[in-house]
């Protein structure tokens, strides 16, 4: 890792490690026999996990017990303590996309009746009582959290997003760290019709009081007419900075971008990831 990390500052970039459990989102397969641990036993439904041994259905997980949710607390922080040593800016909070952190948020996978579910403080706790951690372990000036408050993807069904997702900005505004990167919904997970309409950017982006970094479906115009708007201070690109490692050049001399593949995403081996042409090539 730090071989990674020195050739980035080496180049000039910062580099951040997002902290990733992905609770439900997961298989026995690829977890020596064991289910993967969740809020509660609500396996995701209409969709497969791309496994070792190619698409499965997604199994009952097993619910979290009190004391594994302690030590998954403590493992983040530990985790940020690693990922500092190894030369990393910072950490993210990986809160987005419906994997463990989300999965509390929502009552499609968090039907507890303890501490951590029922109410909206109470599905609230885990992300924030693991932020605190992190803050605890590394600095608030080296944490981000990443959220994604009207994305269903991964099955996150929330009877109250906008409730939960104002509650939780507004304990989040009470701790000192650095950024939110705050991610739209997609346009290929069509939220639940209960959901509301408004643009997340100006929903929640505008309560946020830490740096707000706007993510999902941007380009070059987009992103500008984002930052215009004055709340985002930055934007980030996923898919674009894939397909093109040099996006912020082309970005600069309004060159040509490079057409992401979407069938070599999220899978298999290099290929998709090292061999997008730079623009001299
Ligand atoms: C191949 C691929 C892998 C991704 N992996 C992650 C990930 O590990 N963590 C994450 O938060 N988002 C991940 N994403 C989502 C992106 O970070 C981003 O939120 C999403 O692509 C929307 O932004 P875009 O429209 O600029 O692509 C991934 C996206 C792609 C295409």
């Amino acid at each position: 890792m730090e071989k990674v990390t020195k050739a980035v500052h080496d180049n000039g970039g910062v580099i951040i490690a997002q902290l990733w459990h992905t609770g439900r989102a997961g298989h026995s397969i690829d977890r020596n026999g064991k289910l993967p641990l969740a809020p509660s036993a609500l396996p995701i439904q209409g969709m497969q996990h791309f496994t070792s041994q190619g698409m499965k259905d997604y199994e009952v997980p097993q619910e979290i017990t009190l004391a594994e949710i302690k030590q998954t607390i403590a493992d983040y922080g530990q985790a940020a303590k690693n990922a500092i040593e190894a030369g990393f800016d910072g950490v993210e909070l990986h809160a987005a996309n419906g994997y463990l952190p989300s999965q509390f948020l929502a009552e499609s996978s968090n039907q507890r009746t303890d501490g951590y579910g029922g109410s909206i403080p109470n599905k609230a706790r885990f992300v924030l009582e693991v932020m605190q951690e992190l803050i605890n372990k590394v600095g608030g000036d080296k944490v981000g959290i990443k959220i994604s408050p009207f994305h269903p993807y991964g099955n996150m069904i929330l009877d109250d997003p906008a409730g939960t997702y104002t509650y939780l900005v507004e304990e989040l505004n009470k701790l000192d760290f650095a950024y939110v990167e705050l991610m739209k919904r997609s346009p290929y997970f069509p939220s639940p019709e209960h959901y509301p309409a408004d643009d997340e950017i100006e929903l929640f982006g505008s309560m946020i009081q830490q740096t707000v970094i706007a993510n999902a479906g941007y380009d070059k115009a987009s992103g500008e007419a984002e930052l215009e708007k004055g709340i985002a201070s930055m934007v980030s690109f996923g898919t674009l900075f894939l397909a093109n490692p040099d996006l912020p050049k082309r970005f600069e001399t309004d060159a040509l971008l490079n057409e992401p593949d979407r069938a070599t995403m999220f899978g298999g081996g290099e290929q998709g990831y090292i061999d997008y042409p730079f623009l001299s090539e």
